[in-house]
Parts: structure tokens; C-alpha cells; sequence
């Protein structure tokens, strides 16, 4: 579930009624302003979020030099920790730093980002975020290409004998959610698409 798009003002409410939903991960966006033109959530929201509720905290950082920011977040055994392809300069570092907290470590992929970006980190991924809409606002329509991506994305995974999951992130509609399946995805960002 994508906490970017819950009611800040009963956030114990909805955080109970994802509980009750039997969410497997909180999905977290920290945007820097920069690397997407938007600003979200922080290092304090993680901590508060933590001391509510034990579900699993999925972080994905859309932000420059993520390596200086993965600390804050605290990340621990369970959780998701994701960084754009061309966010660092030092991205094999990035996702053994990202490991070594005990944490998953994901790649993220813009719609425009292709899959050699994965090239020489593969064996060090243990998820792949293919983003379905440019990140930085909920509320988006699907980029098109994106769905083939998907199935693109998990032919490259098998041929390159990688077990990572393959996460989708944007506009997941239920009716979208059906065809990202079909594509191969694993984990699924619910957001303001996701109602019903
Ligand atoms: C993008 C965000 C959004 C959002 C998903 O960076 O991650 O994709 O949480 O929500 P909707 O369903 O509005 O795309
Ligand atoms: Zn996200």
C-alpha cells in the first residue's frame, strides 16, 4: 500500500485497516525535489510508522545519491530498500549497502530506463521496481509501454538465472493489476488507482 496516498489526518486508522487487509508492505516514497519534482515523506514518518505497526516498510528513494540517505531509514530484515538506475554514480555500492542493513535491495526503472542498466548488478538484486508511471505524483494514467516492459523485464531476470522479484508501481487499477500479472509482476504499489 502506497502511504503517499493515505488520509494523513486518521493515519492510526488507516494503518490498522491495512493491517486488518493483510498488506505485506508499506510502500514508501521519499522524493528529493530534484531527482523528481515533487517532496513527500522523510526519515521521521518511517520511525513513527515503525513504532504503529510491524508490517514491513518497502522505501523507495527518488532521490541523488541515495547512498547518503539509506542509513536514516533505519532499514532491517523484512523491508524493501529501492534506488533509481541513474540516481548514483555508484550503484553496485549502493545495493551491498542497502543488503548489509539486512534489508531487500531493489533496482527502480524509469519508463525510459532500460533493462541494461541491470547489467552488471543482477546478481545483486533481489527485486526489480519496473516504475509504470514517471514517479514523483500519484494520480497518473499507465505509460503504455510499461506493460510490455513487465514481461520484458522478467524474460531478462530468467535468462539471467535471477530469482528477484518484480514490483510494479503506478496506476495498479485492478483492471491494470490483472495484465501486470500476466506481464510477470510480484508485488503490486496500490495507490489512489487501487480503490474499489
Ligand atoms: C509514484 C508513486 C505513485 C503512487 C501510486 O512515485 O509511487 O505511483 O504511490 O499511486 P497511483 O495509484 O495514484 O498511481
Ligand atoms: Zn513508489
Amino acid at each position: 500500500a502506497s502511504l503517499m496516498c493515505v488520509d494523513f489526518a486518521n493515519i492510526r486508522d488507516s494503518i490498522r485497516a491495512l493491517e486488518a487487509a493483510r498488506v505485506e508492505y508499506l510502500h514508501i516514497d521519499i522524493m528529493d525535489g530534484s531527482f523528481v519534482p515533487n517532496f513527500t515523506l522523510g526519515p521521521d514518518f518511517v520511525k513513527s510508522l515503525r513504532s504503529m505497526t510491524d508490517i514491513p516498510c518497502d522505501i523507495h528513494l527518488m532521490v541523488w545519491e541515495p547512498e547518503r540517505h539509506i542509513a536514516s531509514f533505519s532499514p532491517r530484515a523484512g523491508d524493501i530498500v529501492s534506488v533509481h538506475a541513474e540516481s548514483t554514480v555508484h550503484l553496485q555500492r549502493t545495493l551491498q549497502m542497502i543488503k548489509d542493513t539486512g534489508a531487500h535491495a531493489a533496482i527502480a526503472l524509469n519508463p525510459a530506463t532500460p533493462l541494461y542498466s541491470m547489467d552488471y548488478v543482477v546478481d545483486d538484486l533481489d527485486a526489480v521496481l519496473v516504475m509504470t508511471v514517471n514517479p514523483g505524483y500519484a494520480g497518473q494514467k499507465l505509460v503504455p509501454a510499461a506493460l510490455q516492459k513487465i514481461g520484458e523485464t522478467r524474460k531478462y531476470l530468467n535468462e539471467h538465472k535471477s530469482h528477484a522479484l518484480i514490483e510494479v508501481d503506478g496506476n495498479v487499477s485492478l483492471e491494470n493489476a490483472v495484465k501486470m500479472r500476466e506481464q510477470g509482476a510480484d508485488i503490486f504499489v496500490a495507490g489512489t488507482s487501487s480503490l474499489f
